[in-house]
Order: structure tokens, then sequence, then C-alpha cells
């Protein structure tokens, strides 16, 4: 038995050792250096950069933006000395082409004096326009680069089966090879994957617990920013994102979001700033309501840039314990919408879910302040209107207070520089003063408008 686990030792001592099991402190770890993509965004949703002989799957709809960012992130990988492959079983060579032509490169200091006089150097990436897998490896076996692309999956197609290029059995066959030569070679390789209406990667849903990590690139495709976010990650955190902004030169990177949101907020009725937590990192959204009437049985709850659940749940809430005055009239439809294309997933975002609703409820601006000094929340909502306490107060209100935010309205326990609130009742008196006269809102609807 044991020699035909162990053929190549055959030594029972050996095999005797390695079965002895090791503190944890004792086993050695690979060290081996990870390779930037010379995207910040991208590296820091990575864990730090790829690593080598590890695979990435990188969903995203159509449109996206997937191969721009994979045609960018070799780009930078070339200028860097690093040799790469971009596989296109989607689009010609010259496709490609052109979409390189278009990229601008940021390289940065050190890079751009190396790179002078020889151009874009996402025009030196090596292309091959294929999809018969075995030609695909067998290309990877010769040329070995240090970071692969295959644009996409679903594309490539294994001669050993009969189903079409896309089918499950087809996909994971793809992914199986091209695994096996990567861990074989050192190679990094980033694949392509497309997503479903629904949301799910398809096809690729299959191949998430085979490939080491699962980036998901969002976004609505009519606005400029997207969203990159790690759902698995065998060598960083899951709470990471990157934010871009697709431009006329390809994607760029956003790192000035909080400030950007800020400034296009409207401060009109139903406009609310949320210190919200992106990962590790704090950003200021805008979350804006809009309240109407409606003529329909089942009034419309459109949300867009988060759980479409949570408004249910906060409307709920508001309804119980905000109290008549703060609470959409029924029948009404209510749309919720986290400006930007952003998507906020975190409990954090209730209270200013409840506080725009109630804002454009009673059409009451929540800023009334002059000069403008947005007022900024958050806080998560308990069924019994309570305001619960959420993860990184201090990094929220640092945020906020670097953006000139004042008075953060959020959960008792967030610490200095606050305006802490008990519960959501407490948050609508202080945001939303009851005037005696009706006028009062409307003026000061006028007036920041
Ligand atoms: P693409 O990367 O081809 O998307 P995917 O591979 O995810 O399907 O990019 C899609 C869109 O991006 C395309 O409609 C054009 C736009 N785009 C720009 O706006 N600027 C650019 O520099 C590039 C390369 C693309
Ligand atoms: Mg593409």
């Amino acid at each position: 038995m044991e020699e035909r686990i162990e053929p190549a030792r055959g030594d029972r001592g050996s095999a005797a050792q390695a079965a002895t099991p090791r503190p944890l402190a004792e086993v050695q770890t690979s060290a081996a250096p990870r390779l930037r993509t010379g995207i910040g965004e991208l590296d820091r949703v990575l864990g730090g950069g790829l690593v080598p002989g590890s695979l990435v799957l990188l969903g995203g709809s159509p449109g996206i933006g997937k191969s721009t960012l994979t045609n960018m992130a070799l780009g930078h990988l070339e200028a860097a000395g690093h040799s790469t492959l971009y596989v296109s079983g989607e689009e010609s060579a010259e496709q490609v082409r052109l979409r390189a032509e278009r990229l601008v490169l940021d390289l940065g200091p050190d890079a751009a004096q190396g790179m002078a006089g020889t151009g874009n150097p996402a025009l030196s990436v090596p292309v091959l326009s294929e999809t018969d897998l075995d030609v695909v490896l067998g290309a990877l076996e010769r040329h070995r680069p240090k970071v692969c692309v295959i644009d996409s999956v679903q594309t490539l197609r294994s001669g050993g089966l009969t189903s079409a290029a896309g089918a499950v059995g087809q996909v994971r066959e793809v992914t199986a090879g091209v695994m096996e030569v990567a861990k074989a070679q050192g190679i990094a390789v980033l694949l392509v994957g497309h997503v479903t209406k629904e949301g799910a990667l398809a096809g690729p849903r299959v191949l998430e617990h085979l490939v080491d990590c699962v980036l998901q690139f969002e976004g609505e495709r009519e606005r400029p920013y997207r969203e990159l976010r790690a759902l698995k990650n065998r060598f960083g955190s899951t709470n990471e994102t990157g934010l871009f902004e697709m431009r006329q030169g390809g994607l760029v990177e956003v790192l000035d979001a909080s400030a950007r949101f800020v400034a296009e907020a409207t401060r009109a009725p139903g406009s609310v700033v949320l210190a919200a937590m992106e990962g590790s990192r704090p950003m200021l959204v805008e979350v804006q309501a809009l309240v109407a009437p409606s003529e329909l049985e089942q009034p419309r709850r459109v949300v867009s840039g988060l759980d479409r659940n949570r408004l249910a749940l906060v409307l709920a809430i508001l309804a119980r314990h905000g109290g008549r005055q703060w609470s959409p009239r029924p029948p009404a439809d209510v749309f919720v919408n986290v400006v930007g294309g952003v998507r906020v997933d975190e409990p954090g975002v209730d209270l200013a879910v409840a506080l725009a609703v109630a804002s454009a409820s009673r059409g009451v601006p929540i800023d009334r302040s002059h000069p403008p000094a947005p007022r900024a929340c958050f806080g998560e909502l308990g069924l019994t209107g309570e305001l619960r306490w959420v993860g990184h107060p201090e990094r929220r209100l640092a945020e906020a207070a670097k953006h000139g935010c004042r008075d953060v309205l959020c959960p008792k326990g967030s610490g200095s520089g606050a305006m802490e609130v008990a519960t959501l009742r407490e948050a609508l008196t202080i945001a939303l003063p009851v005037t005696p006269r009706r006028e009062g809102g409307r003026d000061a609807t006028a007036r920041a408008a």
C-alpha cells in the first residue's frame, strides 16, 4: 500500500516522518514574492499582488471592463519586466490590439523612466487568439509567462469532451488543465468568467472551490464607477474592495471617492451622507430616497446598491418605531439608491436609509446648514427601534471629519466627535425637527434647492 501512495520515495522511514504532525510554527512557508500588477486597487484586493502558481477567477457581466482591467494589468507587468501572455478566446488579436491602443497606463515615475521611448506597454503584451485548450496549454508550456490571462474561461474548449464551450464540464476541464500547468510552472493565471443576469458566476460558479481567489467586478454599465471585490481569497482578506472609474483611457483608480461623493451630494430632501465601510476602508457615500404616490396595488420597493430586504426591514422599523409623520403614507412607491453605482453591503446603512426615506416622505432636507457642512450618519437598526453599534466607528468618524461633515449621527459607543443617539426616534428628532407649521418644511426645501 505505502509503495502505491509514495511511489517516488518508497522509503518507510521518510513516509513515517512525513506523517508526524508538527506544530504549525515549525511548518515551512514558501515566501514567494507577489507580482504587483501595478494597479493599486487590484493589488490591494488580491492581498498584495498575484501569487505565482495561483489561479484567480475574475467574474463580471459583459461590458463591465474585465478585458480592460486584465489588459492593463499585463501592460504594467510587462513594463515591470515580467513576461506575460494574453489568451483571448472571445476577440481576435486585432480587436485586442485596438483596445490596448486606447489604454493609457499610469506607470509611475520609476517605470516611466525605464519605458521611455518604448511607447504604450499595453502593446508589448503577447496575445494569442485561441479557443482550443490543448493549443493554449502548449503555448503556456513553451512561452512560460510569469502571468497569463485567459479571457474567458467559457470560450476555451477541450477536444476531449464532446460538449460545447462554456458547458459546466468544459469549464471545469479547462480550469483543471490550466491549473495543472500553472502550478507546475509557477504561472499566475487570471481567468476571466462571465456572469449571468441573475448575478451568479455562470459555469465558473462550479469553479469557486477550485481556484485560489474569486474576484467580482461590479457596477452599472451606463455609469462610470466599477467596484472590485474578493468573494474568496486564499492569500488575503475578502474584505477589501477596489473602486475604479471607466474613462477614455481605460480604468482609473478612484482614490478620493469620499470627497467626490460628498461634493456631488444634492443635500435635497431624501439625500443623506452615509459613513460606510467598504471592506476595511471608510467611504462617504450619498444615499438617496424618493417616495411617490403609487397607483399599484403592491407599491414598488426599488433599491440599487443595497439589499432589497434591508429596505423592507428599515421601512417596517420606520413605520413601527419612527412615528407616523416620518413614514411614507401608503400607498407609496419607495426608491432608494446608493449614488455612483457603489454597493453597500453592511448593516451600518440602516440609519441612512431610514433618514433618507423620512426626509423624502416629509420633503424636508436633513442638511440645513449654511454654509454647507454635510451631516453624515451610520448605524444598524434593531427590530425594537434601537440604534445598534457597528464596526469601525472611529474610522468612519475620522473619514467624516476629514471631509468636513459635522455632527455625525451614530450609535452609542461610537466615540468622540460623534453625535450619539440611542434610538431611531431620537435620530429623527435631531435630523428632522418637527416644525409647527407645515410651511416650515416647504421653506426648508426651497432654501436647500
Ligand atoms: P471590456 O473590458 O471589453 O468589458 P468586458 O471584458 O468585461 O466585457 O470593456 C467594456 C467597455 O468599456 C466597453 O463598452 C468600452 C468601455 N471602454 C472605455 O470606456 N474606455 C476604454 O479605454 C476602454 C478600453 C473601454
Ligand atoms: Mg471582454
